[in-house]
């Protein structure tokens, strides 16, 4: 097993692990976590449908039309710690319509859970971050008030501070509580969000790192270099970002030259410039929950015979057999803290654009870089199938 792990730790070569970031993070901004991602989509009301029959969420608020909201109708999509909000646009002059008009369905807003809204963005606003929507108190009536901000990162997306301790309501004001019965979704296992990824422009990953850095008061986890990430035709660079407490975890990814187009770039010429890649969801369950995603017909990114003919040599007993890994898909890693199991969607919308990935964790801190060069290769074969590559 030592030689087991040598040889991982060997494949992290390229990777480099900050052991004291959770240290280094500045605590002038106290995240208490990510309060909830907002999407905005073409047809919220189906994508409502979609993550609860398919991925198991119960809906759990609604705002629109009928509770006074007179320009977009939002769901409120919740299971376990993870909520979705899904927002959709109800006429052809809304930003959201023009958001999804130009990038399709894609991430607007990951928002922190804060203990005070007013400072959160004071606090990044000094720092230098751009404000997109000014400290408000929500009135919710007889359910308290609820705060809330907004600052810009990458693209369009927004990092909302959301602060809760004055409000007792379902959601925010504005919303109506909505009494569907969960799915069975039997099987299905997902507890949080492990992490989200960014993708930006080239040459704009330091830029993004330092802007985490500087103005939320991140510390880098890991950096990876375009010496790690590369196949025979394209390449790209990723560094983590973290908050202190380790719940807010951000991947910055920037495409890198190659023979061919990095599958960074594809993303973004089809969403239109930066945005939100993908995001992770910790579960303690892989295997239980992709053979119910599976079931249900989502589709995930499949791996050649030959990755899992070497997986063991690799990585050593990951707790499930070599054989169950490859009939799902899912890949493991391992590195000198310990292992993962992932495995990731295709894209959730009709462009090559977001999706979602599904993590298990024993020990390892890591994003699975052992992974990547396989991993890339597979989207590079779905990138040629799109005649992107
Ligand atoms: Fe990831």
């Amino acid at each position: 097993m030592t030689e087991t792990i040598a040889r991982g730790a060997a494949n992290q070569a390229g990777a480099h692990l900050n052991k004291n970031a959770f240290d280094e993070a500045q605590d002038f901004l106290p995240l208490k976590g990510i309060d909830h991602v907002e999407f905005w989509v073409g047809n919220a009301r189906q994508a409502s449908h979609y993550f609860r029959a398919l991925w198991g969420f119960t809906p759990i608020a609604y705002a629109g039309l009928e509770t006074g909201v007179r320009d977009r109708t939002s769901y409120v999509m919740r299971r376990n710690d993870i909520t979705l909000v899904l927002t959709g646009a109800l006429g052809p002059d809304s930003e959201i319509a023009d958001h999804v008009h130009r990038h399709g369905d894609g991430v607007k807003d990951i928002a922190f859970l804060v203990d005070d809204a007013r400072s959160s963005f004071a606090e990044t606003t000094k720092r230098g971050a751009r404000p997109a929507i000014e400290p408000v108190d929500l009135d919710g009536g007889e359910d308290g008030v609820l705060r809330r901000s907004a600052v810009s990162t990458y693209g369009e997306v927004r990092h909302s501070f959301i602060e809760r301790r004055d409000y007792h309501g379902v959601f925010a004001p504005g919303f109506r509580k909505v009494k569907k019965p969960a799915v069975a979704a039997k099987g299905m296992n997902l507890l949080e969000i492990d992490h989200c990824v960014g993708n930006v422009e080239l040459g704009d990953m330091n830029r993004f790192v330092d802007f985490y850095r500087d103005v939320f008061g991140f510390a880098q986890l890991i950096h990876y270099d375009d010496k790690v990430i590369h196949t025979e035709y394209s390449a790209l660079m990723s560094k983590v970002m973290t908050n202190g407490n380790g719940r807010v975890k951000f991947p910055i990814n920037e495409p890198a030259t190659g023979k061919k187009k990095s599958q960074i770039q594809e993303f973004i010429d089809y969403y239109g410039q930066a945005g939100t890649q993908h995001i992770a969801l910790r579960t303690e369950d892989i295997v239980g929950t992709v053979r119910a995603l599976r079931g249900l017909g989502i589709e995930f990114l499949g791996m050649p015979h030959a990755y899992y003919e070497s997986l063991a040599d690799r990585v050593g007993d990951v707790g499930v057999p070599i054989e169950t890994l490859e009939e799902l898909g899912i890949e493991a890693d391992r590195d000198e803290e310990g292992y993962l199991l992932q495995i990731f969607t295709r894209p959730i919308q009709d462009r090559p654009t977001f999706f979602f990935e599904i993590i298990e964790r024993h020990g390892s801190r890591g994003f699975g870089v052992g992974n990547f060069k396989a991993l890339f290769e597979a989207i590079e074969i779905e990138q040629a199938r799109r005649g992107n590559l």
